[in-house]
């Protein structure tokens, strides 16, 4: 029943939550590194990711992008995957390594590839929606330092012009970052996710310089015509376990201040927070700013992007023997000197987790969402650009893939976000992480985040039950419209 050859779509047979604003955007989402593969074809060449999983134990069971799924060779099928899906928007990102190997000539070859997708995407009636840095630096220029180098900006800058001037007159919406904690902390501090550098002053050169990238690239992209020009935040409810013990709201301060708000107020404020500057002291950003820079990276967006899966609660006290610790792998804090005690936990509240151990929480969103506008009056419209959930799902003997767990998630968060819009949250599209089971960074293909399950030997896609009950929940949306 469910083979994208057999599968038909049901039509609006999901619960509606209400109308939804006119114009609401549902889409998808994926990116390059994740679903591509061809890693050397066509004239790409490494990125960070492509050198960090050849580096033994760097990514588990020593997967690495170079196929992934296939996107490269099937992307028209892919697309139509989109189409049966009765999607709007299908938000990807272009590969730096494809489009402009470090900094070379452009590859004209490597960007051909992404007119072609933005060709079958407008012919589908699907607005693409581009993401420029998905995580996926040209390894040549992370040999020349890579985000702790201040060039590297530049660099960016220039890559991002070369893609609006070949595409710019067909692509209306620019995300120029996807997660830059991710790409910074977790990358050069951290050191679990590409390049594996673990040193806190590189990390936060490599915030500043990501964010003045934004920023450079911002206005070059608004003087050449971009119409619809965001950045696609990762943020969280950091909460105090115990919201009387001061530890615990010190705790929740910093990983506040480091994850969400380092982020948000150079782009919104122009500046950095106060008290995160004092809890970074020793590692050197404010000497790393210089004059303009924060103008720069204030430049007007039209839009922010939000990437919400979970919220963190937040100790700073050892776990109690036994206590279990609902896991942060992608951000584990005790690998930041940044905050504050050896003893930052994530203890578990004892909710459902998925198959990351990330607790679902779909009320989290709604309180994000809404709180965003109240603590920055000058917020643009929002995005959720990214939602979804990994589960160890398989393939039914009956040809399906009954994905219980994912279909509840996905519609208990979009019920969540239409909460969210009910209490004066301006949100104007929601995008399902992820289109396609994938390369899921230094997990490898261990985790499931698709609506659409890839067998990884044949590379067959079948449409999974939460990608249907997906379809359903937007077919029933529009009508109620
Ligand atoms: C956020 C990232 O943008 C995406 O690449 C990743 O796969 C998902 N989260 C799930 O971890």
């Amino acid at each position: 029943m469910t083979s994208l050859h057999t599968t038909t779509v049901p039509a609006a047979d999901a619960p509606v939550f209400g109308a939804w604003p006119e114009g609401f955007l549902w889409g998808s989402a994926t990116a390059a590194a994740q679903i591509e593969g061809a890693a050397h074809e066509g004239g790409k060449e490494d990125s960070i990711w492509d050198a960090y999983a050849r580096v033994p134990g760097a990514v588990a069971n020593g997967d690495t992008p170079e196929v992934a799924v296939d996107h490269y060779h099937r992307m028209p099928e892919d697309v139509a995957i989109l189409k049966r899906l009765g999607l709007d928007s299908y938000r990807f990102s272009t590969s730096w390594a494809r489009v402009k190997p470090g900094d070379r000539a452009v590859n004209e070859e490597g960007l051909d590839f992404y007119s072609r997708l933005v060709d079958e995407l407008l012919a589908a009636g699907i607005l693409p929606w581009l993401t420029l840095y998905h995580w996926d630096l040209p390894q040549a220029l992370e040999e020349k330092g890579g985000w702790a180098n201040r060039d590297t900006a530049y660099r960016f800058r220039d890559y991002a012009m070369a893609v609006h001037e070949r595409l710019g007159d067909r692509v209306t919406h620019w995300t120029t970052f996807n997660e830059p904690l991710c790409s910074s902390l977790i990358g050069y501090v951290a050191g679990e996710h590409a390049p594996g550098r673990q040193d806190p002053h590189a990390g936060l050169a490599a915030v500043h310089h990501q964010h003045l990238a934004h920023g450079l690239a911002t206005r070059a992209l608004r003087e050449a015509g971009a119409e619809q020009i965001g950045i696609t935040l990762n943020l969280t409810n950091a909460l105090p376990n115990d919201p009387n013990d001061l530890v615990d709201l010190e705790a929740a301060r910093r990983i506040d201040a480091l994850w969400n708000r380092m982020y948000l107020e150079p782009i919104l404020l122009g500046a950095y927070p106060v008290d995160l500057l004092e809890d970074v002291a020793d590692y050197g950003l404010a000497e790393l700013i210089e004059p303009g820079d924060l103008d720069t990276i204030a430049a007007p967006i039209d839009f922010l992007g939000v990437n919400h899966y979970h919220d963190d609660n937040v100790s700073g006290h050892p776990l109690p023997a036994g206590a279990e610790q609902a896991a942060e792998p992608t951000a584990r804090p005790k690998r930041s000197p940044f905050v504050g005690s050896e003893h930052v936990t994530m203890p578990s509240r004892g909710l459902p987790r998925t198959a990351m151990d990330w607790e679902v929480n779909p009320s989290g969103l709604r309180t994000l969402l809404v709180r965003l506008g109240g603590e920055y009056p000058n917020l643009p419209p929002l995005y959720v650009t990214e939602n979804g959930a990994a589960y160890d799902d398989e393939l039914s003997a009956d040809g399906a893939v009954h994905d219980v767990e994912r279909t509840e998630y996905i519609a208990d968060h979009i019920a969540a976000v239409h909460d969210a819009i009910r209490d004066g949250a301006d949100v104007r599209g929601y995008f399902v992480w992820s289109l396609l089971d994938n390369f899921e960074w230094a997990w490898g293909y261990d985790k499931r985040f698709g609506i659409v399950r890839v067998d990884y030997e044949t590379q067959e896609r079948t449409i999974k039950d939460s990608g249907l009950r997906y379809a359903g929940i937007v077919a029933a949306a529009k009508a109620s419209g």
